[in-house]
């Protein structure tokens, strides 16, 4: 089957590992039609609200094809334009962030056998932006949590659960201190809770979640958070197996998908043909599982654990000396034979 992708390759190495996906994908065998585009709307820097940040062609393209693969986005810290990351996710309502985090052999980690999904609320909390100056120096931002939301994402969290043959999923919350916001979120999974007995459902505090998870990641099997603790755990998760360069996402909503690397647009190396592609590699694994592809999917998968096991040709951040270039011409060397 054909299927036509969007394709965002994103800002600083975005279309140099954008380019390493798509070739790997081309040679995978699965048929894809690629539409590029750029994400950004042209002369963003006094955008206010967040659809002025988006390129209309770039969300009209989403919603066509249902599926897009994305690089990073740059986002200016205190003040500049809206983030174009939060802007898609909020536009196409992609209210899921997943975020498989498992050991890649050869790279260097402090854990072994770390196999945690970590499912985050993508769409409102802390994320909503929506803050103000109340008098000069006090400032407010409002946490917006809702019950439609947290039930929505408890429901994805227990149906990917159930799919994936998983047994436990924890959720991650603060209601002991902000007890209407945290409050709301922990009632809504708990009322979603009761209708999955098939699924064990713990509750962890998020300083503890934290500490738990740097002592002993393999209790841990399917992580709920709302927004803000989502996006730290699930970086803290990657740093358990190797980083941002070796962790895929998928934000996931009813009517699109977007497959994302984690990592941001690191200026430090664009240009140099030094990054690893890995992590939007694995994404586009995930997205190809999405497409109903699985033996694609496979393909790749397998590639890549070669690469990492033989360790020649991997890139500098996992302690290599490839290029991107050389890293992606052994992954399509290292396809299984038909
Ligand atoms: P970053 O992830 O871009 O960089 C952090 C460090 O990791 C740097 O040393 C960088 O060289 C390295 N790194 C990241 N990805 C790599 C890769 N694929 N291969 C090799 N090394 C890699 O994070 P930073 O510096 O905090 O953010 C830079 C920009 O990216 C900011 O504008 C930020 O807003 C944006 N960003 C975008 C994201 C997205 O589009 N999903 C996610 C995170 C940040």
């Amino acid at each position: 089957m054909k299927h036509t992708v969007t394709l965002l390759p994103g800002e600083g190495i975005g279309p140099e590992v954008a380019a390493a996906a798509q070739r790997v994908l081309d040679a995978s065998g699965v048929q894809i039609e690629w539409e590029v585009l750029g994400a950004r709307a042209e002369n963003t820097n006094k955008a206010t609200t967040g659809a002025e940040v988006l390129n209309a062609a770039a969300i009209e393209s989403v919603r066509r094809n249902r599926v897009a693969l994305k690089g990073p986005m740059a986002t200016a810290i205190a003040g500049g334009a809206r983030s174009v990351n939060v802007a898609l996710r909020k536009s196409l309502d992609l209210y899921a962030n997943l975020r498989p985090v498992k050991n890649l052999p050869g790279v260097k980690s402090h854990f072994d056998g770390v196999d945690v999904v970590i499912v985050r609320e993508n769409t409102e909390d802390l994320y909503s932006g929506l803050e103000h100056e109340v008098v000069p120096g006090v400032v407010e931002s409002l946490k917006i949590i809702t019950e439609k939301a947290s039930t929505r994402i408890a429901k994805f969290a227990f149906e990917y659960a159930r799919k994936m043959g998983r047994k436990k999923i924890h959720a991650i919350h603060k209601a002991n201190i902000m007890k209407l916001s945290d409050g709301l979120f922990l009632h809504s999974v708990r009322a979603v809770a009761e209708k999955y007995k098939d699924i064990e459902y713990q509750e962890l505090i998020v300083d503890n979640a934290c500490m738990q998870i740097v002592i002993n990641p393999n209790q841990f099997d399917v992580l709920l958070l709302p927004n803000l603790y989502g996006d730290v755990m699930s970086d803290l998760a990657a740093g358990l197996v190797g980083g941002l360069g070796v962790v895929p996402s998928g934000n996931i909503g009813i009517e699109a998908a977007i497959f994302e690397a984690v990592h941001g647009t690191a200026p430090d190396i664009a240009g140099k043909g030094l990054a690893n592609p890995t992590a939007l590699l694995m994404s586009s694994i995930l997205m190809l599982h999405h497409l109903g592809e699985a033996a694609a999917a496979e393909r790749i998968e397998k590639a890549l654990i070669k690469v990492y096991k033989e360790g020649k040709h991997v890139t500098r951040d996992v302690g290599g000396k490839a290029g991107t270039q050389e890293f992606t011409d052994a992954v399509i060397a290292a396809f299984p034979h038909a």
